[in-house]
């Protein structure tokens, strides 16, 4: 029998490519999609977000959720920097929030989307799921909180299993070109920008500096195609299904059994130079280049261990640099505006 997956930010860019690979894998899903505004009923449960905080009245759930992907959150670092309160009401008490009502309805069963963000600016590389965690912003606090809230949950009623995922950096789209990124306003990461840049939105690329100690000078981070985070995701709730999993839980060592964390990274560091050349292979594009100075806050070099997710989860990344930005250019190509227009990104014909 299918499984019934409640997915959370589910028309976001991760999300959407999760909801698709779940299909794709036989669940069903009922996706709640936390745009401002829009009051969404599932089954009788109303789910309303006014404002920024995720309110949700539950009345009763009609179907029964077997697990929760929970992808909603905020995540733009700098705006987190200028509007600590808002992201802290909107991923920290959004998610209290849902863990009330799925514990008020028997599921609990999780999968959280954190971030390689929680371990700041790492000392050594390859991060391990143990490497030391220092969050340098509030939205990488936020997810820092998050996880310990789980921790506790879990801690409190071993019933929980929960599955925490550290993404690395999700670039690419799905091969078929009909979902990608699509930033609002001015992209944050590198490769919308570069993206953005390739279709003719913005005229070059500012590089955050290209003095680092890494071969090219420009900043290395561990480049994952969402297709691969998506079906890390299917992984993971094959483990929360998995009965292997004890639930005992043994007070004496504090050894989680049931709150798991697995980093989803593919194990490489890449540049930021290195990026750009090779969206420029797969674009046939020149991306013109400004360098500038480092941006507050930039680690110099993060990429992911992989061992965990490979040996408890049995999965690891199947995509290299070439097929994430072959598989992003597809998408931009076909949707310069992503599932916009020129008129509603405010450009004028
Ligand atoms: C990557 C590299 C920049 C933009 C982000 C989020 C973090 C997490 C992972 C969600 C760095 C350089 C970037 C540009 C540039 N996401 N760069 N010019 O900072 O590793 O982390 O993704 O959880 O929350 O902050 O990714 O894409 O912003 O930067 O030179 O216009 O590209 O300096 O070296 P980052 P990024």
């Amino acid at each position: 029998m299918s499984k019934n997956i409640l997915v959370t930010g589910g028309a976001g860019y991760i999300g959407s490519h999760t909801v698709l690979q779940l299909l794709l894998g036989g669940y069903k899903v009922i996706k709640m999609v936390g745009i401002v505004g829009i009051s969404l009923i599932i089954d009788k449960l109303l789910l309303v977000q006014r404002g920024n905080t995720l309110i949700i009245k539950q009345s009763y759930w009609v179907v029964r959720f077997d697990a929760v992907i929970h992808f909603a959150g905020l995540k733009a670092v700098g705006e987190s920097v200028e509007k600590p309160l808002l992201y802290y009401d909107n991923n920290v008490i959004g998610t209290i929030t849902l863990l009330e009502v799925m514990a008020a309805h028997g599921c609990k069963n999780l999968v959280f989307s954190s971030s390689a963000t929680v371990y700041g600016w790492p000392k050594e590389v390859p991060c391990t799921e143990e490497s030391p965690l220092s969050a340098v912003n509030p939205y990488g606090r936020t997810k820092l909180f998050i996880e310990e809230i789980c921790r506790d949950v879990h801690h409190s009623d071993p019933e929980w299993k929960i599955i925490l995922l550290r993404y690395f950096n999700p670039v690419g789209a799905h091969p078929s070109g009909h979902i990608g990124e699509d930033p609002r306003g001015i992209p944050n990461n590198l490769m919308p920008f570069v993206q953005q840049v390739a279709v003719g939105r913005r005229p070059a690329l500012t590089v955050f500096g290209n003095d680092y100690a890494t071969k090219d000078g420009t900043g290395v981070r561990d480049y994952i195609h969402v297709v691969d985070l998506a079906d890390g995701h299917i992984a993971a709730l094959r483990k929360l299904s998995d009965p292997k999993i004890e639930l005992a839980f043994n007070p004496t060592s504090y050894a989680i059994i049931g709150c798991e964390v697995y980093n989803l990274g593919t194990g490489k560091g890449t540049s930021v130079l290195e990026m750009v050349a090779a969206f420029e292979r797969a674009s046939g594009k020149k991306i013109p280049l400004v360098m500038a100075g480092r941006r507050a806050g930039d680690a110099e070099i993060v990429y992911a261990s992989t061992k965990k997710a490979e040996c408890e989860l049995d999965w690891r990344a199947r995509y290299g640099i070439e097929e994430m930005c072959r598989d992003q250019w597809n998408w931009a190509s076909k949707n310069p505006y992503g599932y916009g227009s020129p008129e509603s990104n405010g450009v004028m014909k």
